[in-house]
């Protein structure tokens, strides 16, 4: 399987700070945003990552992250010439991807549950067409919305809606067999001449080859497109981080602990660059 990180988009609803800075470059606590979807592919068992950026952007990302050597994994890059529809990513890859699978991760969703691993690499098993991951919001028109039947199949989504049919979202992670690269191909541009992911997840669901896994009430994940969401995101990895006294995101201890690096690697890594500075509350 293969991995993709979008990390494009111009941040509108985060100006003024992104006026100069790429939205997944800002920091979530105590690391770049980018980090956090960057461990979760990791997590995954996916080693060979592609990031998408905008061309403006791009040179900061490789700078930040080079070529993945340093963490066992490894890392390419592509530019977006301008914005086209997060679907649009599975046409830019194309060549990356090869007949492989894909997850496809939004640079700005944070996601943890403690069981991460266990359920991205069962996922990757079974997954026949889409797999989606759910999360009940409070304000679903932000989202991308799901509607199950009694069963818990998936029926529709509706991007954004202004009469939410649920509230469960459909977050930024997306896992898809090597068909809808094509089927990326087939959609309809969108007013905006985008082709948006909802469309591509909507054509899966359509000939039933969608599920969508909710990621359970021990879950907590974040879109951090807004100010208010970006901060709930740090100070739920400031809090989490003190109270557990382990890193969350951290890519030096991700390629760690999935056997990428080894010891002397991970202890060279956090010489040079360390990441472990955050992890016990601040006397006041
Ligand atoms: C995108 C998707 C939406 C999804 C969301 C998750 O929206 O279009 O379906 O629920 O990401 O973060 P955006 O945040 O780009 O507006």
């Amino acid at each position: 399987m293969r991995g993709i990180i979008l990390a494009g988009g111009t941040g509108t609803r985060l100006r003024p700070v992104t006026n100069v800075v790429s939205k997944q470059l800002l920091p979530v606590y105590d690391k770049p945003m980018i980090h956090y979807p960057l461990s979760v592919l990791m997590t995954a068992g996916i080693r060979d990552i592609l990031l998408i950026s905008t061309p403006h952007h791009l040179d900061a990302y490789t700078t930040l992250l080079g070529d993945g050597t340093d963490l066992g994994i490894h890392l390419h890059y592509r530019a977006q010439d301008h914005p086209r529809g997060l679907a649009h990513a599975l046409i830019l890859g194309r060549d990356f991807i090869g007949d492989d699978q894909i997850a496809l991760i939004l640079g700005d969703n944070i996601f943890h549950t403690p069981h991460l691993a266990d359920l991205l690499q069962h996922e990757r098993r079974r997954l026949n067409g889409c797999t989606l991951f759910g999360y009940p919001v409070p304000d679903p028109h932000r989202y991308g919305i799901a509607t199950l039947d009694a069963r818990g199949h998936l029926t529709r989504i509706d991007e954004k809606p202004a009469h939410p049919t649920s509230n469960l979202a459909v977050t930024g992670l997306y896992l898809y067999d090597n068909e809808a690269v094509a089927m990326a191909h087939d959609l309809t541009p969108s007013p905006r001449g985008e082709l948006e992911i909802t469309d591509l997840n909507r054509a899966f669901t359509a000939t039933g080859r969608a599920r969508l896994v909710p990621l359970g009430p021990d879950a907590t994940w974040f879109d951090t497109g807004t100010h208010d969401s970006l901060l709930h995101a740090a100070a739920f990895v400031r809090d989490h981080q003190h109270r557990h006294g382990h890193p969350l995101g951290d890519i030096q201890h991700t390629a760690h602990r999935m056997g990428y690096i080894d010891d002397t690697q991970l202890a060279e890594l956090t010489r040079t660059t360390p990441t472990d500075r955050h992890l016990t509350a601040p006397h006041p």
